[in-house]
């Protein structure tokens, strides 16, 4: 049995990621402001994948041991809610991506490496959800949905 929690790993990730774009935000010039408009963006959506999507991902790894969910109603509502976000979600990836392209703009003229690197995991943090989280997050979600049908008969 299990209960829906977020893996540490992906918060501690996502506060990370925030702490240092935060700093970088806070400096002057053109790199910090496109860095202030990228994180209009990244804030809310950063909020919305830790609300539909990473919960379901503490599902994952009881599910790979063969374990039931506590409350595979639940996980369908995730998986519900998860769904009809999914393309929205994926815009707005497109949208970040445009925004680091920006900030790699400002950073080159201005040569700050460690804001180039940053947009580096930046994008590799938004590759790995589309490449791998998002899909897990989906398959928790219909894997659970299975079996609260098995359940129901
Ligand atoms: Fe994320
Ligand atoms: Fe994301």
């Amino acid at each position: 049995m299990t209960v829906l929690k977020t893996p540490e790993s992906l918060t501690k990730e996502h506060r990370e990621l925030f702490h240092k774009l935060g700093k970088l935000a806070a400096e002057k010039g053109e790199t910090a402001r496109e860095v202030k408009e990228l994180l209009t963006v990244l804030e809310p959506h950063f909020e919305k994948e830790e609300e539909a999507a990473m919960p379901l991902l503490g599902a994952l790894r009881p599910l790979s041991e063969g374990k039931m969910v506590r409350d595979p109603s639940e996980v369908s509502s995730l998986h519900r809610k998860f769904t009809s976000e999914y393309p929205e979600m994926l815009e707005e990836h497109n949208q970040v991506k445009r925004l680091i392209d920006n900030v790699r703009n400002a950073a080159k003229k201005a040569q700050d490496e460690s804001a180039l690197a940053m947009m580096d995991e930046l994008e590799h943090h938004a590759a790995v959800e589309e490449e791998v989280l998002y899909p897990a997050a989906m398959l928790v979600g219909a894997m659970a949905s299975v079996g609260a049908k098995v359940r129901a008969q």
